[in-house]
């Protein structure tokens, strides 16, 4: 058997580790930081943090009740509103009810797979350009996707506007995103969101830098001339279910939701998998070989169904790296989850990155193996026990483009480009929200 890849993961002890370290040192900045191995091979745990009670539900057959068959008793935590709600105020991802069901409607229209394929060429442009401005040697790789998702995203749903894509704006969104691990610790000690240290007043720039320019585009795509595009059609469809003045509220809080959701998840899909691939130079030469015939009929709207070794690779990646590795939910009423008792206004918390490498759902859970996403390995799984995309009526609205750009990006960049590691630079993850490498990823890039 030939030996599999096991890419850095961080350190577990043999013990559960005590809640009260998660606000002290490493843990306060890397979510996916301390736990222990019994994490991994349990389906519950509970936890007390300052007061709340934690549900932390691992069992898929669990995770699918509080996603899927009772979803309508977990919404969205109120602590997680009072975080984001300043960048992202009641936008798709933070609201709940009705209010999420009449946005989740007008959004849908721009996610359906004719919309999506009908991107790609646009993916592709972008990929191109910065593929062709690269020159041999070493690149941070973190950077240069985070760049490539930006400035996608920009053109795809904000027909290209230049005010998010300048290099003030790609800094002001990163500190917005920062800020947010800051602004968490605050929130769970009950205190005001005063940013008090320098990443949170950076933070605090960014985010009003974010919500001034968004507010400024809609005001502007109300008007009779504005351009055809997501931005438009979104608050033109708030404007006429909610009237104009909450609609430019709302327009602008989607408009972040979808910048900020829209580019950094996918960013972290695309480095992570450049990063496994720099350490398996075999790996990278077969699906380069696969890109390099794929693209030779062009960057058409088919290109990413013609991607089917890269596409596992990037499942594979999603689940070893999931760029959401958490997802938080509060219980309106009682309810049972196995036969554990949930009180309203418990949180449910569900971890992708636990569930992911789960000793009892997963042969090898910590071993590279995109053969798991070969079309016969997929039925003996549990549909809950893999959802980078989230699952059930919340899942990623955006999960199509998401998948469609990355393979796009990485065909064009894998067929031009080999990528190796840099010797002796260890890569370890990072991040409270999403999951990003620390330090970003320099890669050593030889012309192919
Ligand atoms: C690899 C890339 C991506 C990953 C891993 C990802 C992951 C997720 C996850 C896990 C959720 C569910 C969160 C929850 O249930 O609490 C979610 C929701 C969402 N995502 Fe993505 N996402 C990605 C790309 C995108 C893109 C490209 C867009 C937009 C263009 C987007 C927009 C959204 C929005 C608006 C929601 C909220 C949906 C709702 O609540 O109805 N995401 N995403």
């Amino acid at each position: 058997m030939t030996r599999r890849f096991v890419p850095p993961h961080p350190p577990r002890s043999r013990k559960p580790v005590a809640t009260w370290r998660g606000f002290f040192g490493e843990r306060a900045r890397t979510a996916v930081y301390g736990w222990s191995e019994l994490a991994f091979d349990s389906w519950y745990f509970k936890r007390n943090v300052l007061g709340h009670t934690v549900h932390v539900v691992l069992k898929p057959e669990w995770v699918q009740r509080v996603l899927l068959d009772n979803a309508a008793n977990y919404e969205k935590p109120r602590l997680v509103k009072r975080v984001l709600g300043p960048t992202i105020g009641e936008g798709l991802l933070t609201s709940d009810g009705e209010l999420w069901r009449a946005q989740r409607r007008i959004v849908a229209a721009s996610f359906i797979p004719p919309a999506v394929d009908a991107l790609v060429p646009v993916f592709g442009e972008v990929g191109e350009a910065m593929a062709g401005s690269w020159q041999a040697g070493v690149r941070d790789m973190a950077v240069e996707a985070t760049s490539a998702t930006m400035r996608i995203i920009a053109a795809a749903l904000f027909s290209g506007d230049e005010r998010l894509t300048t290099r003030e704006a790609m800094d002001h969104i990163t500190a917005a995103m920062e800020g947010v691990g800051e602004a968490r610790i605050q929130v769970l000690l009950g205190l005001p969101l005063i940013p008090l240290m320098r990443r949170g007043r950076r933070g605090r720039r960014g985010q009003q830098f974010l919500r001034r320019t968004l507010g400024e585009i809609v005001r502007e795509r109300l008007r009779e001339d504005a351009p055809d595009d997501f931005v438009t059609h979104m608050a033109r469809a708030l404007q006429d279910r909610f009237g104009p003045g909450q609609a430019i509220e709302l327009a602008t809080d989607n408009a972040a939701t979808f910048y900020l959701a829209g580019h950094e998840t996918t960013a972290n899909a695309t480095s992570w998998t450049l990063f496994v691939l720099s350490e398996q130079p075999e790996l990278q030469e077969r699906v380069a070989a696969e890109a390099r015939e794929a693209l030779g009929s062009g960057v058409a709207a088919d290109l990413p169904d013609r991607l089917p070794l890269l596409r596992a690779v990037v499942e594979e990646t999603l689940r070893l790296y999931p760029p959401v590795p958490r997802m938080d939910r509060e219980a309106v009423a009682p309810d049972m989850l196995g036969p554990h008792e949930l009180q309203p206004g418990d949180f449910v918390s569900i971890w992708p990155w636990i569930i992911h490498r789960h000793k009892r759902l997963w042969d090898e859970p910590d071993a590279f193996d995109p053969d798991r996403f070969a079309a016969a390995g997929k039925e003996q799984r549990h549909r809950f026990q893999y959802m980078p995309f989230g699952a059930g009526p919340r899942t990623c609205v955006g999960a199509r483009l998401a998948m469609a750009e990355a393979l796009t990006i990485l065909a064009i960049w894998l067929s031009g480009w080999r990528f190796a590691p840099v010797p002796g630079r260890q890569v370890r993850p990072s991040g409270m929200v999403t999951l990003r490498q620390a330090g970003g990823l320099p890669l050593i890039l030889t012309r192919r």
